[in-house]
């Protein structure tokens, strides 16, 4: 209110400075310099920089007395503790004073954009709102797609729960390999991937009386795809509503792009937050962040803790750093829990991060972007952001991921990424997380002048940076053709399409007009990477369905199968080695898969050779579904024990693209880039360096390693990819002639573009 207002004014400019002065002992190093975010809002130019008072090291925290328990700041009282009953969270969301309004909206309006900030209830209350308008009757379903799987099996866990339901009958949830709903389901929860291929399987959507895209500010690939696909069935299909949910102000770039779609606007509660730069860069942002979680913990008042880090691997770090920490200082201070949450986290795990605080305790929650929009946390008041995430990054021109000196991991497309600065939208969403449930505090690791200056304002859409081989070969199999003329919001770069077609032309998935052959329509029924797609298909060829399966489902785990506790280094690196077959570390990934088979999928077997049973359980529903699948393009299980060159040929068939051969100078080239490429030193292949490999992939750490490699023979490529390779590429130099090629050229399958 305006009183409240006044008196923060009457506190004066340096009233933060004045407190964190008082709320610290002794002389410490100078670390942040803050802006009242208030302050910015009433668009003041003067950008005070305060000097809050951070402390580097530990042994300040050490050298307070016993801070835990400082007089000043008391605990909240347990009634201020006490969790609410669902009732009761769900009355208070800003969304509820306008169900009325919005069911009604509903009615009158086909297509509703819908904004209204991070947690005030939009994806958990709009579904249950229009089961209760009766949306649900005769047998429809509403459905809500989400950008990430864990915020799809949150939310719908969370719903189920609040309509008395048991997960996956009436309310339930559909990801990658995993489906989690029955007849009974009248509330779906799905990730966008998903939905997008259930137009294969009913392209009207026929089933839904609703569909919501939910978190559409995110702009994730398949949500872009999809914004061109609801939108044209919307059409033909009158009785179908859309709601476009989003979190930011896109909402009118949603608007125009859906006919000038009316927006909704849910007024956002938002306390202020007080947002602090750091003084200067910081060297180590993963250091940075840790010590600034323990200065938050032992100066500041109750509430819990944000951090957002880029992946699975920062969060375990800090996680181990931070552990090591608060255990070396013991009963000085209160307890904190420290909860990570990323999408590989088993769900019981992150059920974890939304049970409330206990009493004079402190939660510090170690995020990915998930935090950002998707997820919310209540009790959260203090967020630390270093200003990195991860994105995938792409290279139209060679079609490679771009090389990058920074370490990159791969997302379930198996793409590059890349640890990128954020935006300053994504900033901003971020500091919002802490002024959720009362007056919060922002702390960024970078300096005011970098956001100012070196923070893009928005997030490039993805459909921009990223290979769209799956999502063309999506498209091509719903009959879209004519692939330049999508309604894109935004369209993809053109080289991008082109160079997708290329791709899909060479794997055979499209004839040389540009139109999906046969191949093509089985393999886009498989959710993974068109070469990978391919790869399975061309095992009925070489009579291997059975071995290829296990390779894929194993690849799609393969970072995390092995386990290598730091006191048994050299017991699990000999077990891992025990593992190894001749001829590549396709054929080691089948060889753990088949023994674990043998021993009937045992957890001891596991433990005893170093694997990680989880993984290997991934592996094995990763499997069933697949096998599933290709019952359904028909293709027989078949197996051919022993024999590694069918193996190899049909993993060749896939990944002709990532083909290596060995030069004159005795390194590793890839045969189209002439990119210099090493064997990665984990792979059975490090030593005998054979003549041509295929590899899975490549990583970039301190040099570009490939990895998951096979030994293959020059002229299996012309057997298995006649378009793409010309003889004289894979000539080697043995003086032995390769075999003409008679394919079409590139140009022939651009040229209709
Ligand atoms: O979609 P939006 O960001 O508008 O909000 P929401 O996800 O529907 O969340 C509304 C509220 O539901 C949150 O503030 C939480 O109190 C609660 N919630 C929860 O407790 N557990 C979840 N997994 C999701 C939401
Ligand atoms: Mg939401």
């Amino acid at each position: 209110t305006e009183k409240y207002e006044e008196d923060e004014t009457e506190k004066g400019p340096n009233y933060e400075q004045k407190r964190w002065e008082e709320d610290h002992v002794g002389a410490a190093i100078m670390r942040f310099g803050a802006k009242d975010a208030k302050e910015k809002a009433r668009e003041k130019k003067s950008v005070k920089d305060y000097d809050v008072i951070m402390d580097e090291e530990i042994e300040f925290i050490q050298a307070l007395q016993m801070p835990g328990t400082r007089k000043d700041e008391p605990d909240l009282s347990e009634s201020e503790m006490k969790k609410l009953t669902i009732e009761e969270t769900q009355k208070s969301l800003p969304i509820y004073p306008f169900k009325e309004d919005l069911i009604a909206a509903m009615e009158e309006h086909q297509v509703l954009i819908i904004e209204g900030e991070t947690g005030s209830g939009k994806t958990t209350q709009i579904p249950q709102y229009l089961t209760q308008a009766g949306y649900t009757r005769g047998e429809k379903k509403i459905g809500c797609t989400q950008p990430r799987r864990v915020a799809a099996m949150s939310v719908a866990a969370r719903v189920s729960e609040e309509m008395g339901y048991k997960l996956g009958n009436e309310v339930g949830y559909s990801i990658r390999f995993e489906d989690c709903t029955s007849e009974r389901t009248i509330i779906k929860y799905m990730t966008d991937g998903m939905l997008l291929r259930e137009f294969l399987s009913e392209p009207d959507l026929g089933g839904y009386s609703v569909m919501i895209i939910d978190e559409a500010h995110e702009r994730t690939l398949h949500t872009d795809v999809l914004f061109g696909l609801v939108k044209d069935i919307a059409r033909f299909r009158p009785d179908l509503k859309l709601l476009i949910s989003s979190a930011t102000l896109d909402a009118e770039k949603f608007s125009e792009f859906f006919d000038d779609a009316p927006i909704f606007r849910i007024p956002g509660r938002r306390y202020p937050v007080d947002i602090y730069y750091t003084k200067a860069p910081e060297a180590d942002y993963l250091d940075a962040a840790v010590v600034s979680v323990l200065q938050i913990h032992v100066t500041q008042p109750t509430g819990d803790i944000l951090v957002f880090m880029t992946g699975q691997e920062e969060i375990e770090t800090s996680n181990e750093m931070l552990q090591e920490r608060t255990r070396k200082l013991g009963s000085k201070i209160k307890e904190l829990i420290i909860l990570p949450i990323y999408a590989n986290l088993p769900s019981d795990m992150q059920a974890k991060i939304f049970e409330p605080t206990p009493p004079g305790a402190r939660k510090v929650i170690l995020a990915t972007n998930i935090a950002e929009t998707s997820l919310t946390i209540d009790g959260i008041k203090y967020v630390i952001d270093p200003g990195f995430c991860k994105q995938n990054s792409y290279n139209a021109r060679t079609g490679m991921e771009s090389l990058v000196v920074t370490p990159i991991s791969k997302n379930s497309r198996n793409e590059s990424l890349v640890v990128t600065p954020i935006s300053k939208a994504s900033a901003n969403q971020r500091a919002g997380r802490a002024g959720r449930v009362s007056a919060g505090k922002c702390f960024r690791l970078y300096t005011a002048w970098a956001y100012k200056n070196e923070l893009e304002d928005n997030t490039i859409p993805e459909i921009q940076r990223t290979n769209l081989g799956n999502v063309v070969l999506l498209l091509k199999s719903l009959g879209i053709n004519d692939l330049i003329h999508f309604d894109f919001m935004d369209p993809p770069p053109h080289e991008t399409l082109v160079l997708a077609l290329e791709q899909l032309y060479a794997l055979g998935a499209l004839n040389n007009r540009g139109e999906l052959t046969k191949l093509g329509r089985r393999m886009a029924e498989f959710p993974v990477d068109p070469m990978m797609s391919k790869m399975i298909l061309a095992s009925e060829q070489y009579q291997c369905a059975k071995e290829i399966l296990s390779i894929t489902a194993m690849l799609s785990v393969n970072n995390s199968i092995f386990y290598r506790p730091k006191d048994k280094v050299v017991h699990a690196d000999t077990a891992r080695q025990n593992f190894f077959r001749p001829g590549g570390d396709h054929l080691t990934l089948l060889n753990i898969y088949e023994q674990w088979e043998e021993t009937d999928y045992s957890t001891q077997w596991c433990f005893e050779n170093f694997i990680q049973h989880r993984s290997m359980k991934r592996a094995r529903d990763v499997r069933d579904q697949l096998e599933g699948l290709l019952e359904r393009v028909e293709i027989e299980v078949t197996s051919k024990p022993g024999d590694t060159i069918a193996l190899r040929k049909a993993i060749t068939a896939g990944f002709f693209y990532h083909t290596a051969r060995l030069s004159k100078g005795g390194n590793y080239r890839t045969v189209k880039h002439q990119q210099t490429v090493m064997v990665h030193p984990n792979s059975s292949l490090f030593e005998d360096r054979p003549r041509w490999l295929i590899y899975h992939e490549l990583v970039f750490t301190t040099k570009e390693f490939m990895r998951q490699v096979i030994e293959i023979e020059n002229s299996w490529l012309l057997e298995v990819a006649p378009h793409y390779y010309k003889s004289k590429e894979l000539e080697d130099g043995s003086g032995k002639k390769m075999p003409k090629n008679t394919g079409k050229t590139r140009e022939d399958v651009t040229r209709n573009y």
